[in-house]
Parts: structure tokens; C-alpha cells; sequence
């Protein structure tokens, strides 16, 4: 049985303000014990997380990390074992903002990945598609190419500590949401992906989705047979409703 996760992206919002109110409603939750919990703070907050969510069981990750693991002369950018040495366990690699509007490709990509299971954090790989995609029908084209450019480069083993998050970019803060069966085509398609090369890891991979992620629709798209949880932008601002996100994970 694949342990359920939600993480909350928070994405570039927060002042020292608003980040200490959200770790106190964070800490207060009463969080299932069978459900894995992260927050992907803005690196600059990661500090204060880390320290204000200590003794609970919450793992803090960063939104981005650089091409090389080990700290040295690239101007601008945070090292996975600089992420490591400030309490991360996790990175996200490939989010679609990182895609669209920094340009990130899956070659630099690949490089994030390695470079983050180097030092021992979890990459969270993010996948999906455009709505001009989807309507033209290649979303497991698109989905299985990004997927397959990890696979080529780096092996399917990989993914026995990786976890890789379906958002699709259509329904990202759009309040759009992919129906749990659209969701789902997507999960059993990249699982299967998997599973032409190594079955083991395709049925321990846990798959998140992402987009327009709600306490309203999170019951449904968790109650489906491939999708083991969600990474949640703009509803992981809000402790109470991530909170009851949580718990949908957890029922
Ligand atoms: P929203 O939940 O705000 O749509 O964002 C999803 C997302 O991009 C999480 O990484």
C-alpha cells in the first residue's frame, strides 16, 4: 500500500508575518497519522519553518534547487545540500511555472533531479499539460515525454525515492480541476509508463495530483485507485483547509 502524501506549494507568497501565523495554524491541525505532510515555503522562510514546525510531524522541502549538489560559485542559487543542511527533505523539480516562465528545460531538469537525490532529498517531479495541449489531444504525449527524458537520462530506478506530481497547467490557480476520471487516465498512464520498466517502483512511485485542489474536491480525486495525494498551491495558504485536505488523504 502506497502511504498517502499532500504537500502545499506556497509558491512566492509570505512575509515573516504571514508565514509565522500559517506554522502556528499548522502546528494546531490534528494531522492522520497515516498521511505524509509537507510545505514548500519560499527558500527565504525555509529557516523559519523548519524551526517553528519542530516536533511536528510535517516535512519542510524547497520550491527549486540548483543544477550542482554541493555549494560553490553559482550566483543566485541554493544547492540541494544547502537545503539539506537547513532541514529540507524534499525539492520540487519542473514545476509548469518553472517551465513556462523560467524557461527551465527538461536537460537542466534532469540535472536538478540527480543533483537533489545526490544529496539525499526527495524530488518531487512535476508533469503536465497546456490546455491548447489537452485540446488537442497529446496530454499523455506531453506527460510521457516529460516523464521519459528523466527515465533516458537517469534510469526508472530513480523513482524508487522520487514522487512525481500530475498537475496539469490548465488547472492550476484557475479553479479549474481535472475531473478524478481525467486525473486518473493520467495517474494509471504514467504508472504504466513505469511499469513497462520496472513494476516494483511503478507500484511504490506515490503520484500527486495538482491543480485547483480544494477541501471540496479532494475526497473525490483522492478516492481514485492511482492518485496517492495532492500538491496544493493556493488552499495550502489557508491552515484549516489544508488541514482538511489532510484528512481526506487520510479517510
Ligand atoms: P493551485 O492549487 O493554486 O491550483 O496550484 C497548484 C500547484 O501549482 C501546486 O504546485
Amino acid at each position: 500500500m502506497r502511504r498517502p502524501m499532500v504537500a502545499g506549494n506556497w509558491k512566492m507568497h509570505g512575509t515573516r508575518a504571514s508565514v509565522a501565523e500559517l506554522i502556528e495554524g499548522l502546528g494546531h491541525l490534528a494531522l492522520p497519522s497515516g498521511v505524509d505532510v509537507a510545505v514548500f515555503p519560499p527558500c527565504l522562510f525555509i529557516n523559519q519553518v523548519v524551526d517553528g514546525l519542530e516536533g511536528k510531524s510535517i516535512s519542510v522541502g524547497a520550491q527549486n534547487s540548483a543544477v550542482e549538489s554541493k555549494q560553490g560559485a553559482l550566483t543566485g542559487e541554493v544547492a540541494p545540500s544547502q537545503l539539506v543542511d537547513a532541514g529540507c527533505s524534499l525539492v520540487l523539480v519542473g514545476h509548469s511555472e518553472r517551465r513556462q516562465i523560467m524557461g527551465e528545460r527538461d536537460g537542466m531538469l534532469i540535472r536538478k533531479f540527480a543533483a537533489a537525490q545526490a544529496c539525499g532529498l526527495t524530488p518531487v517531479l512535476c508533469v503536465g499539460e497546456t490546455l491548447e495541449q489537452r485540446e488537442a489531444g497529446q496530454t499523455l504525449e506531453v506527460v510521457g515525454r516529460q516523464l521519459d527524458s528523466v527515465i533516458e537520462e537517469l534510469g526508472v530506478g530513480v523513482f524508487a525515492k522520487a514522487v512525481i506530481a500530475y498537475e496539469p497547467v490548465w488547472a492550476i490557480g484557475t479553479g479549474l480541476t481535472a475531473s478524478p476520471q481525467q486525473a486518473q487516465d493520467v495517474h494509471a498512464a504514467i504508472r504504466a509508463q513505469l511499469a513497462a520498466k520496472n513494476s516494483e517502483v511503478a507500484q511504490g512511485v506515490r503520484l500527486l495530483y495538482g491543480g485547483s485542489v480544494k477541501a471540496a474536491n479532494a475526497v473525490e480525486l483522492f478516492g481514485m485507485p492511482d492518485i496517492d495525494g495532492g500538491l496544493i498551491g493556493g488552499a495550502s495558504l489557508n491552515a484549516d483547509e489544508f488541514g482538511a485536505i489532510i484528512r481526506a488523504a487520510g479517510n
